[in-house]
């Protein structure tokens, strides 16, 4: 009985001599003159193929294995021997070839060359088969597991918050509104307005931007506490680094202030960039050698360097001093846009930065006031090539500040009595934040587009499969 064997295991270990089956995808098949052929197999284990010898005494040689083109899925049993080749250590020598599924190569459209990945897009349920998107599909994996170990190790209990929810944590107004009312036919009131009583939840309800909320809830029973799950915006920015469905973890921690914060998101930037450098590093050679060449330096100055700090008063006098010209003018008390953000990472401090003490103005209601009045303890991270990566924040623990400014910004109190009442009863000093986890998933990988790092991205206007 030959030995299964995924291909990267196998790569790994070569065990010689040895009969095994491995399981894959045909990548291409070159004939060589008369008797045999090669054909290269991946299953998605690794960027790397494992080149098969097929030769014409197999019995369905001139039939089947002679007609193998790309994408046709196969199993071959064989023996593993060293390759006498360049290009390869071992090669499988294939007793039987068995074709499972074939690929019509008038049709399939991953052909050898290289694709654009614009193209790819237009194809999201085959481009995983290519070398890229596979490996940022393994990554993104590996990533999401790294987290959960992370704060596994440090006794962050996970909670699962609502994705269907009535808050609106950032205020935006970037919600989508989920809804089983008939849009043809829908109930109005005496005054002609949509009678929202009547839809499932007796309110309006929408799709969450964020758990955090919740996760305080539980962060102020718990201690620390994360959340790690889907969210959703429907801001019309059409950029590469926005969706409309993105994933995001959120950490949340009693008794622990703004300094905290940030010291726990750079421990899990460092942590993470860290394992996936040890754990990863044949998916990691295809980005830093295929997608972007300052990649391995990038993350290696994550890894290995503390990240700068300044305030945002402090940002705003750098870029003020900068004498570029950016498109979107700087004063203080305007969100800093991604060219400002930029000119901090890539130029000025040539690594990530953190952000803090933004304008209260420009932040959501639930951020902790200074004692300065104008500005509030936030935290952003910036990295090289994406800009920001986390928001986060201390909390308002205080019941007449938060409930002053909720009132300042018309949110209704009665509505967040729950929230308030974390204030009421037992409030202590918290801070959590929000990582981005496609941006994670861009930094780590080098990909220029968000759209490449999500399988099957949503951004306005697109959402097919
Ligand atoms: O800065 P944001 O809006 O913060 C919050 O939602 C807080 N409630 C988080 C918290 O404190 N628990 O979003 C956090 C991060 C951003 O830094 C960014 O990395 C990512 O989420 N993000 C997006 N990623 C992809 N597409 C979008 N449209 C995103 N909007 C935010
Ligand atoms: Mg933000």
């Amino acid at each position: 009985m030959p030995t299964y064997y995924r291909i990267a295991p196998l790569l790994a270990n070569q065990p010689l001599g040895a009969t095994v089956e491995v399981r894959g995808w045909v990548r291409t098949r070159r004939d060589a003159k008369g008797d045999f052929s090669f054909l290269e197999i991946n299953d998605g284990s690794t960027p790397a193929n494992l080149q098969v010898i097929a030769e014409a005494r197999l019995d369905n040689f001139a039939n089947e294995v002679r007609r193998l083109t790309a994408g046709c899925a196969v199993e071959v049993v064989g023996t593993l021997v060293a390759s006498p080749a360049k290009g390869q250590a071992v090669e499988l020598k294939a007793e039987a070839v068995n074709v499972r599924g074939w690929a019509d190569p008038e049709h399939y459209p991953l052909q050898k060359k290289r694709h654009s990945f614009e193209y790819l897009r237009t194809i999201p349920h085959l481009r995983p088969r290519t070398n890229s998107l596979g490996a940022v599909a393994r990554l993104r994996g590996a990533l999401s597991f790294a987290i959960h170990r992370f704060f596994n190790q440090r006794g962050f209990v996970h909670i699962h918050t609502p994705i269907i929810t009535t808050s609106d944590c950032e205020g935006a107004g970037e919600m989508f509104t989920v809804t089983s009312l008939d849009l043809e036919h829908l109930p109005r009131t005496a005054d002609g307005r949509v009678d929202k009583t009547r839809d499932f939840f007796g309110q309006p309800a929408s799709l969450t931007v964020s758990g955090q909320l919740e996760a305080e809830v539980y962060a102020l029973a718990l201690g620390n506490v994360y959340t790690f799950g889907p969210t959703f915006r429907a801001e019309n920015s059409n950029t590469s680094r926005h969706l409309a469905e993105f994933w995001m973890i959120e950490p949340e921690m009693a008794f622990c202030d703004l300094a905290g914060d940030i010291d726990l998101a750079e421990a899990l930037l460092r942590q993470l960039i860290g394992e996936v450098i040890d754990a990863h590093p044949a998916d990691l050679d295809l980005f830093c050698r295929y997608v972007d060449k300052t990649l391995a330096q990038r993350l290696d100055a994550v890894a290995n360097r503390e990240f700068a700090r300044i305030t945002y008063t402090e940002a705003v006098a750098r870029l003020e001093r900068s004498g570029r010209s950016f498109e979107f003018p700087v004063s203080w008390g305007a969100d800093l846009q991604s060219e400002h953000e930029r000119y901090l990472t890539d130029e000025v401090f040539k690594g990530p930065v953190v952000v803090t003490d933004y304008p209260k103005r420009i932040k959501p209601f639930y951020m902790r006031a200074n004692d300065d009045g104008t500005t509030v303890a936030a935290m952003d991270i910036l990295v090289p090539g994406i800009g920001e990566i986390v928001g986060g924040s201390q909390r308002e623990e205080r019941f007449d500040q938060l409930a002053a400014r909720m009132d300042e910004m018309g949110i209704d109190r009665e509505q967040y009595g729950w929230y308030l009442d974390l204030r009421r009863y037992g409030s202590a000093p918290h801070s959590g934040f929000g990582l981005g986890f496609e941006r994670l998933v861009q930094f780590v990988t080098g990909m220029a587009n968000i759209r490449e790092v999500i399988p099957f991205p949503r951004t306005p206007g697109s959402a097919a499969r």
